[in-house]
């Protein structure tokens, strides 16, 4: 079968009315902004990349070198081209506007420009998430409140990992789609249509450095899933942990699994640790696109009303069946269940 380019398939998206110019345009801008990003996680040590930048983020996390390059490269290629109202990063406070005197579009991208970099310095799996909103109609100069919109509002959700191949996944709402990057070529390509995630998993993912700060519910949960066959879910289940979310999340796509971030008591006043704009949302959108789940382990994510743009949320998603009884196991301790 001829290869499908990313270009192709928007062409595709455009044509079946799933997407419209300026949004193909965004996508276009979006997956040449992270081919630069992977050149420049590529170089490693060589491009004297690694490290620390120095400076925090708005979450008064440590920001690495690579982190404010990532952040730079997707704000300067998305300036200029006509198809944004402004744009939200995690690196940032505030949103950024497009500057005076270029154009503007309807759309509001929101990004986590390089997520897991912690793990940059010892060369595993990071990557770039990303979210479309539509800018609310009369709205020429998008605020914080422009952007607070329930997952389920989401125009289109991606995210690319740097691996050992780039590869690039996306949601336009109409299923969950994979595309590799040539490197020889420079393009991206249709690598897999229509991704399924199996409803049952024998694999999940979780730092088990904080079971002792977790609720009573994810205690039994998870105690079940290690108890394996002689336990009550009477099967063996594996663990893996990148500490990438897009990563982890990736393995799920691809031979399916549950992630778990949940609530803990160290956690417990910021909400959780991922944030919902910039990584639950949008995977979220990306995994119910191809057949799994995403809760809080109360909600559904995406119906979640953000409330403040750095919002945490806690996660679990992936395979259905797993996600719905974690989910089921917290509603239960509620009380919500009788
Ligand atoms: P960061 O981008 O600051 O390295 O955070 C990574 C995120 C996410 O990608 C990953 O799943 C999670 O944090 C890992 O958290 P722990 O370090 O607590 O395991």
């Amino acid at each position: 079968m001829k290869p499908v380019s990313l270009i192709q398939f928007l062409i595709e998206e455009r044509r079946a009315g799933h997407i419209n110019a300026e949004l193909s345009l965004l996508i276009e801008v979006v997956a040449r902004a992270c081919k630069r990003i992977g050149v420049a996680t590529g170089k490693g040590a060589l491009g004297g990349v690694l490290g620390e930048a120095g400076t925090g983020n708005i979450q008064g996390e440590a920001q690495k070198k690579l982190d404010v390059i990532s952040n730079e490269i997707l704000l300067e290629a998305n300036a200029w081209g006509g198809h944004l109202a402004a744009c939200a990063s995690e690196e940032m406070e505030d949103p950024q506007q497009i500057p005076d005197g270029y154009p503007k579009g309807q759309h509001l991208l929101l990004f986590d420009p390089l997520d897991g970099s912690s793990n940059i310095d010892v060369n595993i799996s990071v990557g770039t998430i990303f979210s479309v909103l539509r800018c609310p109609d009369g709205v020429t100069e998008p605020k914080a409140e422009h952007f607070l919109q329930p997952g389920t509002t989401q125009l289109a959700a991606g995210y690319v990992v740097y691996g050992p191949a780039t590869v690039l996944v996306l949601t336009f709402g109409h299923g969950t789609h994979e595309f590799t990057l040539d490197r020889e070529v420079g393009s991206f390509v249709l690598s897999r249509r229509n991704i399924r995630i199996p409803e049952q998993a024998t694999e999940f993912a979780i730092n088990m450095s904080n079971q002792r700060h977790w609720q009573a519910p994810m205690q039994r949960y998870v105690g079940e899933l290690l108890a394996g066959k002689t336990g009550p879910r009477g099967k063996d289940f594996n663990m893996r942990w990148v500490a990438s979310m897009v990563a982890d999340v990736h393995r799920i796509v691809t031979r399916g699994g549950v992630f778990y971030y949940p609530l803990d008591a160290k956690i417990e006043k910021q909400g959780g640790k991922l944030r919902i704009m910039y990584e639950a949302n949008p995977m979220a959108f990306i995994v119910e696109q191809a057949g799994g789940a995403a809760t809080t382990g109360r909600r559904r994510i995406m119906e979640i009303q953000p409330t403040g743009l750095h919002q945490r949320v806690p996660v679990f998603l992936g395979s259905k069946e797993e996600v719905e009884l974690a989910t089921h196991y917290h509603l239960e301790a509620d009380g919500a269940m009788s």
